[in-house]
């Protein structure tokens, strides 16, 4: 079954446990946990702190989604706060390899992104260390962006490339992912689904959950 992964970057900031806890109501599986510098995309939001605050009244999975330079100088940080998977972005180090290790060694699951214009082949040599793989389709930096159907021949192409080495990461998609979007998202191979402005963005979360795993799960698209 696919997974999703509310993305709190839309949530309500100033009652974020209540929105929290009902997407965890909802059967969410994952927490997405989106981490920006101003730096690598042009927005800042949340640090260690926050994951730390939400850890002890949370059991989703807690996804943390660096959007940073130097990402190595933080893995460790957002460990220690609670983050049960932390995501790097491919274009924002140079040594990839080592950022991965690292994030396996302090005991966290590891996974890598790639922008909508970054080839796949950007994490062939790097696929063995991860245990998920996300393809944006949208432009980090900001929710409610509109999705960017031409990525999704590189979440199949991120498929058959894991197959072909007998690997089973997940592939996970975040931007624009709403009851529209899925299916063919899913289709294409993603596993897990990120979703923002349509889970937390809308009146009613527990149904938007709702709304967003019938469409994965349909052939409407
Ligand atoms: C964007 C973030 C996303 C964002 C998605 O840079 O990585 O996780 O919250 O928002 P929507 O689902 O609204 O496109
Ligand atoms: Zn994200």
């Amino acid at each position: 079954m696919v997974k999703l992964a509310p993305s709190i970057l839309s949530a309500n900031f100033a009652a974020l446990l209540d929105d929290v806890l009902k997407a965890e109501e909802a059967g969410a599986e994952y927490l997405h946990i989106d981490v920006m510098d101003g730096h690598f995309v042009p927005n800042i939001t949340i640090g260690p702190l926050v994951v730390e605050a939400l850890r002890p009244r949370s059991g989703m999975l807690f996804d943390v989604h660096l959007m940073i330079e130097k990402p190595e100088l933080y893995v460790e940080q957002f460990i220690k706060a609670g983050a049960d998977l932390v995501t790097v972005h491919v274009e924002t180090t140079p040594h990839l390899h080592r950022v991965l290790a690292m994030i396996k060694e302090k005991g966290a699951l590891a996974g890598v992104a790639l922008n909508p214009s970054t080839p796949h082949g950007a994490v062939e040599y790097v696929l063995h260390l991860v245990d998920l793989v996300l393809v944006m389709t949208v432009n980090p930096g900001f929710g409610g962006q509109s999705f960017i159907p031409e990525v999704l021949p590189k979440i199949k192409a991120i498929k058959n490339m894991l197959s072909e080495k007998g690997l089973n990461a997940e592939i996970q998609v975040d931007g624009g992912v709403n009851r529209d979007t899925a299916a063919a998202v899913v289709q294409a191979g993603a596993t897990v689904l990120v979703a923002g402005s349509a889970i937390f963005g809308k009146g009613d979360i527990i149904a938007a959950v709702r709304e967003i795993r019938e469409a994965a799960s349909s052939n409407s698209y």
